[in-house]
């Protein structure tokens, strides 16, 4: 397939693209599109047809249902139940953001969208090519992250056309993502609502307002709730291992870990602790203090690994506390080991 691809930044081309764009939605076809969080790939919600070349195009396991991107209030009204007390007062709070909520379905979505479950997940992006591709196509949008099934998620153009090019029809660049992460999942279905999965909303900052169940932190082992979060995921080809634990002891832990394939080694590390890894491949982490910086680079940095055939990756750990959450979710999903050095 000839794949159609928009540089967004350009105004002209902007206007053609998203013209394009939401024909192509609404035909049937495939869009690749930019949000605050990732990269999606997305097509008509309505259309089970469209749909289901979204999962052959991601090569996704047909039983991990979509996200469906909306404008406003009236067009997630079209797919699900969102007159729900708790459901409403969220998305009126946090909408348009990084953050999806799970709510009952209406018929009219179909089921290859929910891998037939009885909710929806419905989010409304803020990013503004996101937006006037919704709104142009004037359906709502079923749209997964658009990396192929178990890599990590695309957050910048040449992700993309790594894994898209050839397999959509249209691809709109729009630079980098904000968040560099996926949005934040919240199933607004049960009281208290349970975030399934973290993301740019914190639980701290969902917490001020609303009643949340913890559980899901607390009790690892239970079935995903989201069904997404059983799969491995989010997967450089290197080998990835996770060291937390104190300055010194992580330090000395990579450096000494590198010494036995310094070639093919690389270390994503903290601003203030680069200087004291032994590497010739050291990526920055952005602020040790600041854990939006190091979720901003992750998926890209795993990436840029890839394309530089590093066979182990050997990363930091912000606090988890704050969007550090979604971080170290993401991260111990794409480890091969995670090691925690005993703090001295
Ligand atoms: O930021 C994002 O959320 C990005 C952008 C493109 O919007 N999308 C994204 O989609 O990350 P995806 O498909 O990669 O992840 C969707 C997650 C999966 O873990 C899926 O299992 C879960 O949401 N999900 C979807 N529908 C659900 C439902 N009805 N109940 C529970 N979890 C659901
Ligand atoms: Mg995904």
């Amino acid at each position: 397939m000839k794949t159609r691809i928009y540089d967004m930044t350009d105004e002209n081309s902007y206007r053609i693209g998203i013209a394009d764009a939401a024909k192509t939605i609404r035909s049937g076809g495939l869009v690749v599109f930019p949000t605050e969080t990732v990269y999606g790939l997305g097509a008509n919600a309505l259309d089970a047809e469209a749909v289901s070349r979204i999962f052959l195009a991601k090569g996704r396991p047909s039983d991990n249902p979509l996200i469906i991107h909306v404008t406003d209030m009236e067009m997630a009204d079209v797919v699900s139940d969102s007159d729900v007390q708790q459901a409403e007062q969220m998305m009126k709070a946090f909408m348009p953001g990084p953050i999806t909520v799970i709510l009952k379905k209406k018929q009219t979505v179909p089921d290859a969208v929910t891998a037939g479950l009885n909710t929806v997940a419905v989010r409304m992006p803020e990013q503004r090519v996101a937006r006037d591709l919704i709104a142009a196509s004037g359906v709502p949008i079923a749209a997964p992250s658009a990396n192929l099934s178990g890599k990590p998620s695309p957050t910048a153009p040449e992700d993309v056309l790594e894994d898209m090019d050839g397999k959509a029809d249209v691809i709109l660049l729009d630079g980098e993502c904000r968040y560099g992460v996926e949005s934040t999942v919240v199933d607004c279905t049960v009281f208290p609502a349970r975030i399934l999965r973290p993301g740019a909303i914190t639980q701290e900052e969902l917490s001020v307002t609303f009643a949340l169940d913890e559980s899901l932190n607390r009790n690892e082992s239970e079935r995903p709730k989201a069904p997404g979060m059983k799969y491995r995921h989010y997967k450089p080809n290197a080998s990835v291992t996770a060291v937390c634990g104190s300055d010194g002891s992580v330090v000395d832990y990579i450096n000494e870990r590198v010494a036995q394939d310094p070639e093919g080694s690389a270390v994503l590390a903290f601003e203030e602790l680069k200087n004291r890894i032994v590497c010739a491949q050291v990526f920055s982490l952005g602020c040790r203090d600041i854990p939006m910086q190091s979720t901003h680079v992750l998926f890209a940095q795993f990436r840029e690994c890839d394309r530089r055939g590093i066979r182990h990756i050997y990363t930091m750990c912000p606090k988890e506390e704050g969007i550090g959450r979604a971080f170290m979710n993401r991260l111990q999903k794409a480890a091969d080991e995670v090691i925690r050095l005993k703090q001295s």
